[in-house]
């Protein structure tokens, strides 16, 4: 118990002047991100929402370690990162588990030093955390997206990182899927208490999950506004508070005139 204290403790995230370009085909250099600016305390939930290319992903890879910056810094309680580590872990929309192994041999991947027994407790409580008790002996081909998308949080889960990088891990699913997810993750937050940083696409989504949703400009992508959301938990998708955030987000993505932001305040 004492261990995990500190761990949780591992500090903010601060994300300084961060600038990234890629080379295209013919040799011009895209600009994908201008000189972000972010920082996420331990345990806060923070959303992104931004144009599609706006380089969301990227951001999050070079979080991850994944991709380096071409400028700036990410720094998780002062300490500098340079690469992948164990504090991280990264959710994509795909759930990437390899098809040959189990759902356990999936979640466990990256263990091989420990023993079955070890092994087996590791996937147990996990798959029971993402509601999979029961599907650790099967092949991902034998669920379903929903499923697939869980086995994948639960193997993200089990190295018990300090952070979730969660780049629209919904995005595939059904509707009624992702609600069903979206209620799974508040309550993995819940009892996990990591910090997490979720691109997503749709915006209701951000609402109803995050302190805080990052609204990024078009490629080149900068912060463009930053939205506290002060709602009480559990959300109401349907209250009038609800809406007035979404539009108060929505409201960036459209042209100056088109709608406004309703004059009731909250
Ligand atoms: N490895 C890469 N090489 C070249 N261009 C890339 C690479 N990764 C991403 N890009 C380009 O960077 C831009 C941002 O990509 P991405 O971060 O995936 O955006 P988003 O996730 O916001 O949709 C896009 O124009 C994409 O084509
Ligand atoms: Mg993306």
């Amino acid at each position: 118990m004492g261990k995990e204290k500190v761990k949780r403790m591992a500090g903010e995230l601060l994300i300084e002047h961060l600038s990234k370009s890629f080379m295209t085909a013919d040799k011009q250099a895209l600009s994908v991100l201008e000189d972000i600016n972010l920082s996420v305390e331990n345990g806060e939930f923070v959303a992104i929402v931004g144009h599609s290319g706006c380089g969301k992903s990227t951001l999050l890879k070079i979080i991850a370690g994944l991709e380096d910056a071409d400028a700036g810094t990410v720094s998780i309680g002062g300490r500098i990162l340079t690469g992948p580590g164990p504090d991280r872990g990264m959710i994509f929309q795909e759930h990437r588990l390899l098809p040959w192994l189990t759902i356990e041999q999936n979640v466990t991947l990256g263990f091989e030093g420990n023993t079955r027994k070890e092994n087996f407790e590791i996937s147990d409580r996990y798959l029971k955390l993402v509601k999979l008790e029961g599907f650790a002996k099967a092949y991902p081909a034998e669920l379903s997206g929903g499923m697939s998308q869980r086995a994948a949080i639960a193997r993200a889960l089990a190295t018990d990182p300090q952070m979730l990088l969660l780049d629209e891990p919904f995005g595939a699913l059904d509707a009624l899927t992702k609600i069903e997810m979206q209620k799974e993750i508040i309550k993995i937050r819940r009892e996990n208490r990591s910090t997490m940083l979720m691109v997503t696409h749709d915006i209701e989504e951000a609402v109803y999950l995050a302190d805080r949703v990052v609204v990024m400009t078009s490629r080149p992508g900068k912060v463009k506004d930053i939205v506290k959301i002060e709602l009480a938990e559990p959300r109401n998708r349907g209250s009038a508070d609800f809406a007035w955030y979404k539009q108060r987000i929505l409201v960036h993505f459209f042209d100056d005139d088109e709608e406004k932001i309703p004059e009731f305040t909250i």
